[in-house]
């Protein structure tokens, strides 16, 4: 088991690291750093890259608690900030490229695309409640909000959920990977509702 020094010194930055490294590939290949290329439509290809980032590691901070259950260790709660802060970092890029890039900050796009296309609706209600999560994830909202807390951080449930929904409502034609996604979310919030049932925790 990692001591909490090893998680802190060591760890933790790598773990940082490896979640910075999409966004890195994206500066890089908007730069055209060694050779790098953001392909045919960057605008697209950074919409799809943190659009992907923010549901992986969405589900990577949900596999926190599971691995918790399995290791019978506490060291893997002092990495499920710092990925569900990555999830939403990697969604603000999604939705400040949509609104920056793709809509150009035109309002009458924005407000259309938020008033009537339902995948684009679902998307923003997920990034209210990352929004949410991030802004109290801190040590002083959790004294703040006690009890409360736990049942407010439930809300990453719904965003996942929704976030596959937005992912699967907005492919085309083949949904394999959007199934994918699903399935995985499907098994981490199946583990929980499976605990929950068969495994009262002690005391
Ligand atoms: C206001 C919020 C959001 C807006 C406006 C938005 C918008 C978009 C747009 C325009 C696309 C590309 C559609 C296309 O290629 O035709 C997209 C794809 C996607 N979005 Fe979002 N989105 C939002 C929130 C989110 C959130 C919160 C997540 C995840 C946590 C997410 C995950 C994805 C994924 C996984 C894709 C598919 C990427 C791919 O095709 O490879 N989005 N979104």
């Amino acid at each position: 088991m990692p001591t909490l020094r090893q998680i802190r010194l060591c760890w933790k930055p790598l773990a940082f690291t490896a979640a910075l490294l999409p966004l890195l590939g994206l500066l890089a290949g908007a730069a055209g750093f060694g050779g790098a290329r953001l392909g045919p439509n960057p605008v697209e290809t950074i919409q799809d890259t943190s659009g992907l980032w923010a549901l992986r590691l969405l589900l990577v901070t949900l596999c926190v608690t599971p691995l918790r259950w399995a290791t019978g260790q506490a060291w893997p709660l002092q990495f499920r900030r710092m990925l569900g802060l990555f999830a939403f970092a990697y969604a603000a890029l999604h939705f400040a490229n949509y609104l920056l890039l793709d809509r150009a900050l035109d309002a009458g796009e924005i407000t259309g695309d938020l008033t009537r296309r339902p995948y684009i609706i679902i998307g923003f209600v997920a990034l209210l409640l990352l929004a949410a999560l991030a802004a109290t994830s801190t040590a002083g909202w959790r004294r703040r909000l006690g009890q409360r807390w736990q049942a407010l951080h439930q809300a990453i449930y719904p965003a996942g959920l929704l976030a596959c929904w937005h992912f699967w409502w907005q492919v085309k034609k083949d949904h394999t990977a959007p199934l994918w996604y699903c399935v995985i979310l499907l098994a981490l919030l199946g583990l929980r509702a499976w605990r929950a049932r068969w495994q009262p925790p002690p005391g």
